[in-house]
């Protein structure tokens, strides 16, 4: 399995892990792939305190960090978003007014018809397990993108940043080359892959619809081969809908140098999602991972649950625009995640979280490690199949 990208990253494997917990990063980097750590829900204090936890169990070997810095979001143009320069907060207040008294109202009746309590007094401001915060503003902007590259670039053993929603900033380049560390971004469109290689990214994921999180309209197997050929010779990772050897090698065969997965590390056995969720997880099928923008205002793929299918109904006031839809929703979440511990809460139908297609290939918990053995084997295999037929078709 050995591409260009283990040599640039002294990796075993070209497998790039996607995650928020910093037990599976750790996990996939020592088991000779490359973990990367989701930033969005860390204050810059917890993602220092992940990001130093990761360097005393890596043994120096390279991990990376995943920062959201969309190209577009509600008041971006106006300037807001931004951290300030003495204190490096990002002002939320703003945002919190932008959101219409309609959807609070709708969001709170949603919350009664599934017997959801309002916050009792002592966790008020407590995040619901899902990374709500208290503002519910995370790293969606400009500002908290780049107080997480700030704690990021002070962390050796981060080699890779990576952003969501569009090319990081190009001074964002810039200042992660001067620290010799490589830039990626991921993309569903090849105009977008394009642009973030005239931007100056090293390595483009090319993620399909199938993927959980955000997500485009183009399958893997039509948008890997597209990105290939339009950035070549910049290295591409397929992403969207592989969680095995046969899918890593069906992505490498479309001219992948390597694959970006994220959906099949939420059932480890080293992920800290909860046990109601992996159970739900390991009962779903392909087509309960729906795109929604319920979750933050644009299109991510996530289990489909009683949230997503409420945002479906005719009585919706509709999705807000990023980063006012998770704000919106963020203490409803809260509410639903501690209304869910109780065993046969009607609560429960409301939680979720993001997922892909490849969830209906999820049944069992395993650890990190062996799936990255898995993901060795069947590309071994897989590849000596072929390997086979040509020998066969030699022979005749
Ligand atoms: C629970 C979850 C959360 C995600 N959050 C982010 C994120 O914060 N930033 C990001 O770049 N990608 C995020 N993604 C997308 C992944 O990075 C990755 O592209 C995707 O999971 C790949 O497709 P797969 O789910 O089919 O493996 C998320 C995916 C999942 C499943």
């Amino acid at each position: 399995m050995r591409t260009e990208l283990c040599d640039l990253f002294g990796i075993d494997v070209p497998i790039f892990a996607f995650s928020h917990c910093r037990d599976v990063v750790a996990a996939v980097t020592n088991a000779g792939g490359l973990g990367v750590l989701g930033a969005l829900a860390f204050s810059p204090e917890q993602l220092e305190l992940e990001l130093k936890w990761i360097d005393d169990n890596v043994d120096g070997k390279p991990y990376g960090v995943d920062t959201v810095m969309p190209m577009s979001y509600a008041g971006k143009d106006e300037g807001l978003g931004k951290s300030d320069s003495e204190t490096g907060e990002v002002d939320a207040s703003v945002f919190q007014k932008m959101i219409p008294e309609e959807t609070k109202k709708w969001i709170e009746s949603v919350l009664e018809e599934y017997e959801v309590p309002p916050l009792p007094d002592e966790v008020s401001g407590v995040d619901s397990g899902v990374g709500g915060g208290s503002t519910g503003l995370l790293g969606w902007t400009d500002g908290g993108g780049r107080n997480h590259v700030d704690v990021a670039l002070r962390h050796p053993g981060v080699k890779l940043l990576v952003n969501a929603l569009g090319p990081p900033p190009k001074d964002i380049i810039d200042l992660a080359h001067e620290h010799g560390v490589k830039v990626a971004a991921l993309t569903g469109a090849v105009e977008h892959a394009q642009r973030q290689k005239q931007a100056g990214v090293d390595i483009i994921v090319a993620q399909g619809t199938e993927a959980g999180g955000h997500t485009g309209e183009i399958g893997s197997m039509v948008l890997i081969p597209d990105i290939v050929d339009a950035v070549a010779p910049t290295p591409v990772l397929g992403a969207g809908g592989i969680a095995s050897g046969r899918q890593a090698a069906a992505a490498m065969a479309l001219g992948a140098s390597g694959v970006w997965t994220g959906s099949v590390w939420l059932t480890v056995s080293e992920a800290d999602v909860s046990p109601l969720v992996k159970e739900k997880l390991f009962s779903a099928r392909p087509r309960d991972a729906v795109r929604s923008r319920s979750l933050s205002g644009k299109p991510a793929r996530l289990l489909r649950t009683g949230w997503t299918e409420a945002w479906e109904r005719e009585d919706c006031p509709g999705a807000l625009p990023m980063p006012l839809q998770y704000m919106a929703c963020s203490e409803a979440q809260t509410r639903i995640g501690l209304a869910a511990r109780k065993k046969g809460a009607k609560a429960r139908e409301l939680v979720g979280m993001p997922v892909g297609q490849v969830v209906g290939r999820m049944t069992q918990e395993m650890s990190s490690a062996d799936v990255i053995y898995q993901f060795i084997d069947e590309f071994v295999e897989t590849t000596d199949r072929l390997q086979r037929s040509l020998d066969a078709a030699d022979a005749t």
